[in-house]
């Protein structure tokens, strides 16, 4: 039997093509289930960190969960079990894929399942022409990546252009206006800034872009699975997003939404056999990308960061991301009256509207401060100056408390 897919000849596809009949084994395989009651207490034995810290960092990545560590196991069971399960191991791409569409209101054939949000957009970068329209606007919000994939179009013709924040960190809708004209192809916009927590008011950029005839590409990695996200509700027409974050499953997956009616728009040239509209006619003559948004996809997926992106997207789904949502907002409330109270200088927008779950603050030496914190057991991080403190579902009052206590006792390094 081959030993992988490279190597595979189409008939081993054809030949074990529905062989498999499995149980679903994210859910519960070592895992214990959800109990009934409020946030966080119902679900905060999954995550094992809070036995030893305050975690309170998920802007960078999310608490492992048992259901997470338990997919892992399973993914290294399959691979021993049954040697090279590539049948199901793609049958898992397409579950994820169908998990994430249903996460953001999309159907499965408008998501490409990717290794991270970059490659996503690179691909989507790739197949754009500059020739009608020539221009990208970006803010100044985006996380580096965005700049550099759409820096580096401008190789092929793109203009790229920058809407700046204004003094007071927000970036006021007449910045859009002025930015985006009738030679604008696309705006890219980040959800939520992941170096000030403030949330772009999205449906708005979307109408103005779609007025003067712009298409959007919106960064969710900050926002998803922190708050509900609806493709349809917010009209974008490309999404990007990671797993690692707020959806708690880890490095190496990534998921790019694309409006269906643009799909066969776009013609991507960086691209990969699981791109093509047959992965299994593995065909070295010609290139005819698939007719749905895997033709943003690449080479071979990343299985076991889906095994657990698959995991941590059902474990978000079955704790609730509204609810969440609210639980985070209260949280956060009580964390900026506490750092009020320190005469903290927080740069994250006060309106609950206009910030995701993410609350920054300026600091005097930001690296220094993560490490205090880290000292007395509580997981943060930094950008830019500021001190990043991100709840999420399992986080609770007195983990809020824990970091204030912790600020004051270091107050000498918050601006
Ligand atoms: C807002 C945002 N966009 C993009 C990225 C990078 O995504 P990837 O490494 O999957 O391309 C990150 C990672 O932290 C992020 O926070």
């Amino acid at each position: 039997m081959p030993v992988c897919p490279q190597a595979a000849p189409y008939n081993w596809y054809v030949a074990t093509k529905g062989t498999e009949t499995r149980h679903d084994p994210y859910v519960l395989d070592g895992a214990r289930p959800l109990q009934y009651g409020p946030l966080p207490d119902r679900i905060r034995h999954r995550f094992p960190i809070f036995k030893e810290r305050v975690y309170i960092n998920s802007c960078s990545q999310g608490a492992l969960s048992d259901a997470v560590r338990a997919a892992y196991q399973q993914y290294l069971d399959d691979w021993d079990e049954k040697g090279a399960p590539w049948e199901y191991w793609v049958e898992r791409q397409e579950a994820a894929r169908t998990a994430f569409a249903s996460l953001v209101n999309a159907d499965p054939d408008e998501v490409a399942v990717t290794a991270s949000l970059s490659a996503g957009v690179s691909a989507l970068a790739s197949g754009l022409r500059f020739a009608s329209r020539s221009k990208v606007v970006l803010t100044d919000w985006e996380f580096p990546t965005i700049g550099q994939i759409w820096h580096a179009q401008e190789a092929r013709g793109a203009r790229v252009v920058h809407v700046p924040a204004a003094k007071n960190g927000t970036i006021p809708h007449e910045h859009f206006e002025r930015a985006i004209d009738d030679d604008t192809l696309l705006v890219s916009v980040t959800h939520v800034c992941y170096r000030n927590g403030a949330m772009v008011d999205v449906p708005k950029v979307v109408e103005l872009a779609h007025e003067r005839g712009a298409l959007v590409l919106l960064d969710a990695f900050q926002s998803v699975g922190s708050l509900p996200i609806d493709v349809r509700a917010l009209g974008v027409d490309f999404l990007g997003a990671g797993a690692l974050k707020y959806l708690l499953g880890s490095a190496g997956l990534g998921f790019f939404y694309c409006r269906r009616e643009l799909v066969e728009r776009v013609w991507p040239t960086q691209t990969g056999w699981f791109a093509d509209e047959n992965i299994f006619a593995m065909d070295h003559t010609d290139y005819s990308p698939a007719r749905t948004a895997a033709r943003f996809q690449a080479g071979t997926p990343p299985v076991p960061s889906i095994y657990a992106g698959i995991a941590g997207i059902r474990l978000m789904q079955e704790i609730g991301i509204a609810e969440t949502r609210e639980h985070v907002l209260e949280l956060n409330s009580h964390l900026i009256a506490g750092l009020d109270d320190l005469r903290a200088k927080i740069v994250t927008p006060r309106r609950p509207k206009r910030r995701g779950a993410l609350v920054c603050v300026k600091s005097k030496d930001a690296k220094a401060l993560v490490s205090a914190l880290g000292r007395e057991g509580i997981v943060t991080s930094e950008r830019d100056g500021n001190l990043r403190l991100s709840a999420h579902c399992y986080n609770s009052v007195e983990d809020v408390d824990a970091v204030l206590a912790s600020l004051q006792r270091h107050r000498d390094l918050l601006a």
